[in-house]
């Protein structure tokens, strides 16, 4: 772990503050404006760009990652949009998720299968939760890329079978490098 901290504190520290706010459309279609619960965690968030997002919402967002660096890029990208965000190093290979619940879980190019549990148990009742990673089509393209850490067909619907299924993305189509999922805690 401590090679992977290094290795996206160095990728992070040559990188620049993003022009313009990257949002993955599964946000833009499927985020509704908190009305309750409004804190939404962010998982291996980067440079925050999902959670300033959601910040800009009107969420109360966490960012959470190992990178140090990737979070303070964060928190410039954050001041620059005009909003706040609130920011936690920590090693999601060593901790458990910050206390919810969370009205929204959100996951995007990250894959650490022992938190899914934890994902869904930390949701609010009626909370979102949304994934996105590689998937084993990725492989064909990128050969040298771990295989422990793409989605196989069928994992997202497995895996999250509790939720209500909104959006899925399960690796039927070979054209689709990405999975994911949107779903949301049922509210009884
Ligand atoms: C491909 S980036 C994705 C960043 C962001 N979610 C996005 O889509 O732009 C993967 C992120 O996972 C973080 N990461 C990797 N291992 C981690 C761990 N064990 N605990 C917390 N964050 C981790 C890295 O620091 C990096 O920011």
């Amino acid at each position: 772990m401590e090679n992977d901290v290094q290795r996206w504190d160095k990728k992070y520290r040559q990188a620049a503050l993003a022009p313009i706010l990257q949002i993955d459309p599964l946000l833009e279609s499927h985020v509704v404006l908190p009305t309750g619960q409004k804190k939404a965690l962010d998982l291996a968030a980067g440079t925050c760009h999902t959670s300033v997002y959601l910040a800009k919402q009107g969420f109360d967002a966490t960012a959470l990652d190992c990178s140090a660096v990737g979070l303070a890029l964060g928190q410039k990208l954050a001041k620059r949009e005009g909003v706040k965000i609130k920011i936690h190093e920590m090693d999601l290979d060593r901790v458990m998720l910050p206390t919810g619940p969370w009205a929204i879980i959100s996951c995007f190019r990250y894959l650490n299968r022992a938190l899914f549990l934890s994902m869904i148990e930390a949701l609010a009742p009626g909370g979102l939760l949304f994934v996105k990673t590689f998937n084993a089509h990725h492989l064909v393209k990128a050969p040298a890329f771990n295989p422990e850490y793409v989605l196989q067909p069928g994992e997202l619907a497995s895996a999250f079978s509790m939720l209500e299924m909104i959006a899925l993305s399960d690796g039927d189509n070979s054209n689709e490098t990405s999975s994911w999922i949107v779903a949301r805690r049922p509210s009884g």
